[in-house]
């Protein structure tokens, strides 16, 4: 298939066009590179042996979406692209609504002119909000978030919904990711971002190259095991493949649309998450417990079933796995993809 793939520079964008371009698709990746460095691009068409054609266009300009599928015919489209910083989106609702839904609705609107029939969605964990069961299933009907951030994936996740029910023949995948770390195991690519990182995996991995003195675990007093939150984590590369799998398996879907859960159906807490870093890198890292961070749930992860029965797709790598990939693409790369 010939496959658009929007915010194909970003962390996972990235791994899933090499993914693709591995399974003999056609890869034409739009990417406003508002956080991510053109940079990206070689070393994705180094690793992949392939030219990758990249347009720089934001999805929100509706009529340089629509110019490019006129321009161009694709068969499919992977829609990464979208701001999806937690603590900003608190901060500035009105931007994250803005760009997630406009970026979205532009696509949707040219997919259809131009009959594009296949969509595949990154949607997240997020969207099962405070009060879903553990571990999470796709058929929990109500959807909530409590940031602006995850409110978009759910808005859009209904969007596309109604979309795929009104237009015959398009097919969506919504993809549920719950927490993707790790890189590509050569350390060409990997998580890059702007600034101080919200997330604990780049920010346990810039500790470890000296960027950052310590990581600040926040809170310890969880009703969990050794009282620090529980997440899903998943390796980037299990992750670009259940993109692959969901495309391919777009056709002989039976309903218009279909969430999946990407995650592994295993809990992991930040002290193991950080001793597990600790163990690629080879020696301790300095850290204290700090005070809760507002809005982190206690913990949850995936029922990873239908993935694995629909798509035949499921986790492979391990906790360990995703430290030692983290942190060769880190010690390679400390600061990150280069700016020009
Ligand atoms: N954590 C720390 N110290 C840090 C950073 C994180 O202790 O410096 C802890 C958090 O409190 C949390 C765990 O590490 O318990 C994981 O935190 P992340 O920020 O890495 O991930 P989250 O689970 O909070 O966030 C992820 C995605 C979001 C998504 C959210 C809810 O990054 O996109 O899950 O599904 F919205």
């Amino acid at each position: 298939m010939r496959v658009l793939v929007s915010g194909g520079a970003g962390y996972i964008g990235s791994h899933t066009v090499l993914s693709l371009v591995a399974s003999g698709h056609d890869v034409v990746v739009v990417d406003d590179f508002s956080n991510s460095k053109p940079t990206v691009m070689g070393r994705v068409e180094s690793l992949s042996g392939t030219h990758v054609p990249v347009h720089a266009i934001d999805l929100t300009d509706a009529e340089k979406t629509e110019r490019l599928f006129a321009h161009e015919r694709f068969d499919a489209v992977v829609h990464f692209a979208g701001l999806k910083a937690v603590g900003e989106s608190v901060a500035k609702p009105l931007a994250y609504y803005r760009n997630n839904l406009d970026s979205t609705l532009s696509l949707l609107e040219a997919m259809r002119r131009h009959d594009v029939p296949r969509l595949v969605f990154s949607s997240s964990a997020t969207v099962y909000g405070e009060k879903a069961p553990v571990p999470y299933r796709e058929d929990y009907d109500f959807l909530s978030s409590s940031s602006p951030y995850g409110q978009t994936k759910v808005m859009i996740e209904r969007i596309m919904a109604d979309a795929a029910a009104a237009t015959d023949g398009l097919k969506v995948a919504l993809l549920r990711y719950f927490n993707p770390v790790g890189a590509h195991p050569s350390g060409q690519i990997g998580e890059d971002p702007q600034g101080i990182p919200n997330n604990l995996m780049p920010f346990l991995a810039q500790v470890a190259v000296g960027k950052r003195d310590k990581l600040v675990v926040f809170g310890d007093d969880y009703p969990t095991a050794d009282g620090t939150c529980e997440r899903d984590y998943l390796h980037v590369e299990d992750l670009a493949a259940g993109h692959v799998a969901a495309l391919q398996h777009l056709d002989a879907m039976a309903e218009p649309v279909r969430a999946f859960n990407l995650g592994t159906g295993t809990g992991t807490s930040v002290l193991q998450m950080l001793h597990a870093f600790e163990r690629a890198v080879g020696r301790e890292l300095p850290y204290e417990v700090g005070p809760r961070r507002a809005g982190d749930l206690a913990a949850f992860w995936a029922d990873p079933t239908r993935a694995q029965t629909e798509l035949g797709w499921r986790a492979e790598k391990t906790i360990d796995d995703m430290c030692a990939d983290t942190w060769r693409w880190q010690s390679a790369n400390p600061q990150g993809f280069p700016g020009a």
